[in-house]
């Protein structure tokens, strides 16, 4: 491999997470971000976000000399490639907002070496190569598309065992000069034209977003018809042409991609005159989640919520991150705080200040006096609390387990009445 000389414009958790594995694989790279104190922080190691294997990566990268991040533009001279891994925040009409992307590639313009290859990671509307190299405007830089695929929580093994990698390039030299950075990979490079990668991006999002609300519908069907959703998913799952993955019932899905990329594409379609009934309907159909959701914790505590005094454990959008961004966790406290019910939140890591209710600092304290705790984040944490200490806080014994994270028996043992998502065999009257 011939190592590469990289910038990354943007030290948010891809850039971050790309910049520190790039280094790992071998090439130089300077992580470049307008914010100076993160730039300072992260040159003594400090990491502020929450994603696991972050912290060694970064620590090697520096050790090494591979790795280095700066607050000046003009370090994008001495790379081949630069990398964008810029925030594309959503508009209220469900288009993206490129001003971040378009300022920065604007500002690199005149510095970049010649022959540079700008490369799009941040999920942009699909037709977006075509304004950078607007934006460019030099005839010797080439723009490529390379979508990512990371998860929160688990973007640093995504990023280094990928399913797949996405090259998008009119010119195919220049597509394999991106391919280079990931050839000590052990994956697919797909190659395909800048227009085809980004919707890549968009589809694979919609794809698993409109999976999530199909299962979500299958476990509101068996609340009202008293199947066993762990049945259907695994009996669905079983299909090869289906796939067991992502079929995990919950109270809605969330987090800063899939909401935003669903609308996006929706919008996108519009602006085009296209009509995307299916990914419309896997959008409205998350919300019935979460309004299903919230109507069963009114049903289980069996008084209006203006009565009720809820505990719920989980804000984040899903364990092991800290980001509670578009939460479904928090779309239902809302909805809950709403109809006036009091609610108490236990977190293991979200910041108390993005949470709108009171919280506590250990799950215990949360369930003081509760009419039910309902549970909306898995965190593992949730799976070996003390239950009998959990029954003896609660005013009355009801669990609403809506990420299946606590165990049954132990529950029941516990002197607690379970209710889970799409079980409705383990109601009670
Ligand atoms: C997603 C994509 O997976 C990733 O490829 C993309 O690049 C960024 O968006 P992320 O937002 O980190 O990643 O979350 P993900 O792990 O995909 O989960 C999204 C939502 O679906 C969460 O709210 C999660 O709790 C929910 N989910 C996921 C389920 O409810 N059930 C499942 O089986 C899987």
């Amino acid at each position: 491999m011939n190592p590469e000389t990289v910038t990354i414009i943007g030290t948010g958790y891809v850039g971050l997470t790309t910049a520190a594995c790039l280094a790992h694989l071998g090439h130089r790279v300077h992580a470049m971000d307008i914010d100076t104190d993160k730039v300072d922080a992260l040159n003594t190691g400090q990491v502020p976000i929450v994603e696991a294997g972050i912290d060694r990566l970064v620590a090697e990268g520096l050790s090494s000399g591979r790795l280095s991040f700066t607050a000046d533009y003009a370090v994008v001279a001495d790379a081949t490639i630069t990398m964008l891994c810029l925030p594309t925040p959503p508009k209220p009409d469900g288009g993206l907002d490129l001003a971040y992307v378009e300022s920065a590639v604007k500002r690199i313009a005149p510095l970049l070496s010649a022959d540079s290859i700008v490369v799009t990671k941040s999920t942009v509307p699909v037709g977006t190569h075509d304004l950078v190299r607007t934006w460019l405007d030099r005839s010797d830089a080439h723009a490529v598309s390379n979508p990512e695929f990371l998860r929160e929580g688990t973007a640093v093994e995504d990023f280094l065992a990928p399913d797949r990698v996405v090259i998008g390039a009119a010119n195919a030299a220049i597509g394999e000069r991106v391919a280079s950075l990931y050839s000590r990979l052990d994956t697919t490079i797909m190659h395909t034209d800048p227009t085809s990668a980004e919707l890549i991006k968009y589809a694979a999002n919609t794809f698993l977003a409109t999976k999530l609300s199909f299962i979500n519908e299958m476990s509101r069907l068996c609340d009202h018809l008293g199947a066993d959703i762990d049945s259907v998913a695994a009996g669905l799952g079983s299909d090869h042409r289906i796939g067991s993955a992502f079929l995990r019932p919950g109270p809605g899905w969330g987090g800063s991609c899939f909401p935003k990329d669903t609308l996006g594409l929706c919008h996108l379609a519009q602006t085009t005159d296209h009509h995307l009934p299916v990914t419309e309907a896997a959008y409205a159909s998350n919300q019935l989640q979460l309004d299903h959701v919230t109507c069963e914790v009114e049903r289980i505590s069996q008084r209006p919520l203006s009565e009720v005094s809820i505990a719920v454990w989980g804000a984040t959008f899903k364990a092991e991150t800290d980001d509670t961004r578009d939460s479904p966790a928090l779309d239902i406290v809302a909805r809950l705080t709403q109809q006036g019910a009091r609610v108490t939140v236990y977190d293991p890591i979200a910041a108390p200040e993005t949470i709108p209710a009171r919280t506590t600092e250990d799950p215990y304290s949360a369930c003081t006096g509760a009419d039910i705790l309902v549970v909306l984040t898995e965190w593992a944490e949730f799976g070996s609390v003390d239950l009998d200490k959990v029954a003896a806080q609660l005013g009355n014994p009801h669990v609403y387990d809506t990420r299946a994270v606590i165990d049954p028996a132990a529950a029941e043992a516990a002197g607690l009445v379970l209710h889970r998502l799409g079980k409705p065999a383990e109601r009670r009257p």
